[in-house]
């Protein structure tokens, strides 16, 4: 079936996808016409769920390269494509493998957690992954107290507070995150008393403090939806107020930083989403050896959510 080029880009995607029998996965940061042509928007432990479970042979992932590879991880058998293989997570890059096994060494009785926002190298020289949303119910699963936790520190230092257990943390960070600034926070709160300030985990922990609420992206959309919440004043990246107006359209969404931007996430456009479902590529593809020492990792913490 040929498509025909008169047609609108969003419809053309949307036919394509129907010919190839794919599903669009795409992450709450996403630009605003990729997360409106989508099967799924979520976080990402939503995304992994929901790559875990498709039936359908091509899987697009429009999100991060991380994200694109852990749905690589949990179904080998199909193609996933990422639409711009340029779209890396620069904190996922804070720490090799070769780095980890070092650290290891030097901290042989700890159990390493690995937050998904790392490769897939080194989800497989990890004990157990954790996602934003599960990180706290990760680690205290554990049966060992004593934790290594990588790529984040912030998200491992905000762990670090929930829980007894001593955790190490690797020196990585997101580079979109720490853009929020706590002072910022304070002047929107003064400005929208009826607002609740919520924040992601990888904010720093002077952010985290003057926050109401620490939640992932997944949590942030179901918070949004409570019927005692008008206002909300939102500490993560942009692309999520997309969503929050589109679900919640009387109320009213303040994003605490103009400059939260992923950079990597908004490589990710309506036209290269239909140009690689025409072209099937570029493929993310794990190589089998590191897929399922990686799997190990995935699954462990699919098991405890
Ligand atoms: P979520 O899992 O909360 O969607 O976060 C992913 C991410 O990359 C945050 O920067
Ligand atoms: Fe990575 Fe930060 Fe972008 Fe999330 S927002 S993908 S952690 S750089």
């Amino acid at each position: 079936m040929t498509i025909s080029k008169d047609l609108p880009l969003a419809e053309r995607v949307l036919k394509l996808k129907r010919e190839r029998n794919a599903v669009i996965l795409v992450h709450n940061y996403q630009l605003g016409e990729v997360q409106d042509i989508a099967d799924f928007v979520g976080d990402s432990l939503e995304l992994s769920q929901k790559a875990a479970k498709t039936e359908a042979d091509v899987i697009v992932f429009c999100g991060v390269h991380f994200m694109a590879e852990t749905a690589s991880i949990l179904c080998p058998d199909k193609t996933v494509l990422l639409p711009d293989e340029n779209a890396g997570c620069p904190m996922a890059d804070m720490i090799t493998a070769t780095q980890l096994r070092q650290k290891k060494k030097e901290l042989p009785k700890a159990t390493v957690v690995c937050y998904v926002n790392s490769t897939a190298e080194v989800k497989a020289e990890s004990d157990i992954c954790c996602t934003s949303a599960n990180a706290v119910k990760v680690v205290e699963s554990l049966d060992n107290d004593e934790i290594l936790f990588v790529p984040d520190q912030y998200l491992g230092h905000y762990v670090s507070t929930r829980t007894d257990k001593k955790l190490h943390l690797w020196p990585g960070y997101c580079a979109t995150h720490v853009r929020i600034q706590p002072r910022d926070i304070i002047r929107l709160k003064q400005e929208y008393p009826q607002a609740k300030a919520v924040v992601h985990p990888e904010c720093r922990p002077d952010v985290i403090a003057v926050a109401d609420e620490v939640l992932s992206t997944g949590g942030m959309i179901r918070y949004a939806g409570r019927e005692d919440v008008s206002e909300m004043i939102v500490g993560t990246e942009l692309g999520i107020i997309h969503r929050l107006r589109k679900e919640n359209p009387g109320k009213r969404f303040i994003p605490v930083s103009e400059q939260a931007i992923c950079p990597n996430m908004k490589l990710i456009t309506l036209e290269k989403v239909l140009w690689s479902l025409e072209e099937m590529c570029p493929e993310v593809k794990v190589p089998e050896a590191i897929r399922l020492r990686a799997k190990t990792a995935v699954d462990r913490m699919l098991a405890i959510v």
